[in-house]
């Protein structure tokens, strides 16, 4: 089975091909990030403009990087969401024609499950069942992941996700966008321990079992912070290594927390926040330390790429999920299991907000 994935749901178009045998053949990304940066962040409009753009461009790279034709395509792989309605609505629609043209079937897939199952495309993937920390800019969730398409909510934020608050406070800190990588850097300068900055629901999670998570309280002190002390650069950089390290505890500890309660030995860790070099250097400590391994998807991997839409294609494929025409249909509209791909329907429709656990 050969799938192409396509990736649009915010600022990143990314276009992958994916063998289920072979494994990946060829990936292309384009990121956004210099167009919206003097915006200081995602204009959606712009985004969805400059995705018309890269998808069919890049749609050619991968097909001829990876050595295949249009024609030997099985099955279009497309993040249907969550995201930007107009930015996904360009990877749903060029995806459903491409489907249609060739008379294959077109997948919607959950953005979420993609990063989760990222860490599947390294070279020593985990097994299932594992536990999932999620960390991206929209979300942050605890999953239990039994097999693809079997995802258990474990927790999740009340509020912002790790990743809008390491860029609310980054922007806070005067760093450009976007601004979780920046503060990670500034924080490699500064001292942890000069500023005391809050762990949020760390406390209720040891009385309670509690998994949730809150961030927005911890950019609320932080925010506190730069305006009662005005901070020099030097100061600067502490806040930035306090706010850093405050996130970090609270993932780390709610993420070795479900591994005791699911009772499972290995964490995948997904999602651009996954990228920081902090949260992996504790969590590889600590969970070592508690017997447990912890998988990371490759570096390029961790943040918004359509390998992963298309590898979730693949499994879902593979698994047999997504080929019954009840599911497909009530999923992407498409009519994946019909026999005779004339009777497939390619109606298609986006999900900017989409639960995963919903996603089956
Ligand atoms: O998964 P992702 O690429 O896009 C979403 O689906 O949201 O995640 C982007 C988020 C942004 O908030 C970005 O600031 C954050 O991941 N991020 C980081 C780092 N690299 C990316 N946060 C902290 N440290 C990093 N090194
Ligand atoms: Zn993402």
């Amino acid at each position: 089975m050969l799938i192409l994935g396509i990736e649009t749901s915010c600022d990143e178009t990314g276009v992958a091909l994916y063998h289920s045998q072979r494994g990946l053949l060829a990936h292309a990304l384009h990121t956004q990030i210099a167009m919206h940066e003097e915006y200081g962040g995602v204009v959606p409009e712009l985004a969805s403009r400059d995705h018309i753009r890269r998808v069919l461009p890049l749609v050619r790279e991968v097909m001829h990087r990876g050595g295949a034709s249009l024609a030997d395509i099985d099955a279009v792989a497309y993040t249907q969401g969550p995201g930007l309605a107009g930015a996904l609505l360009v990877g749903t629609s060029i995806a459903n024609a491409l489907a249609f043209a060739l008379g294959i079937p077109a997948l919607g897939i959950h953005h979420l499950e993609g990063h989760l199952l990222s860490p599947l495309l390294a070279s020593e993937p985990p097994r299932f069942p594992f536990v999932a920390l999620l960390v991206s800019g929209g979300h942050t969730q605890l999953m239990r992941v039994g097999a693809v398409g079997e995802y258990e909510l474990l927790g999740e934020t009340m509020d912002d996700a790790a990743g809008e608050a390491f860029d609310k406070t980054a922007h806070l800190l005067g760093l450009g966008y976007p601004g979780g990588p920046a503060l990670a850097q500034l924080a490699g300068k500064g001292r942890v321990g000069r500023y005391k900055l809050p762990r949020p629901m760390l406390e209720q999670m040891h009385r309670t079992g509690n998994l949730d998570f809150s961030f927005s309280g911890l950019k609320t002190a932080a925010q506190l912070l730069v305006r009662q002390q005005v901070p020099d650069a030097a100061g600067r950089a502490d806040v930035a290594a306090a706010f850093q390290e405050a996130i970090v505890d609270v993932l780390v500890a709610k993420s070795l927390h479900a591994l005791e309660q699911t009772g499972l030995d290995q964490l995948v860790v997904a999602g651009g926040v996954g990228a920081n070099r902090r949260l992996r250097q504790r969590l590889d400590r600590e969970a070592a330390e508690a017997g447990c391994s912890v998988f990371y998807p490759e570096f390029e991997f961790c943040t918004d790429n359509g390998a992963m839409i298309a590898l979730a294609g693949a499994l879902r494929l593979g698994a047999g999920i997504g080929a019954d025409p009840a599911q497909a249909h009530g999923a992407a509209g498409v009519r994946l299991g019909a026999r005779d791909p004339a009777a497939r329907t390619y109606a298609f429709t986006v999900k900017p907000r989409w639960n995963l656990s919903t996603s089956v």
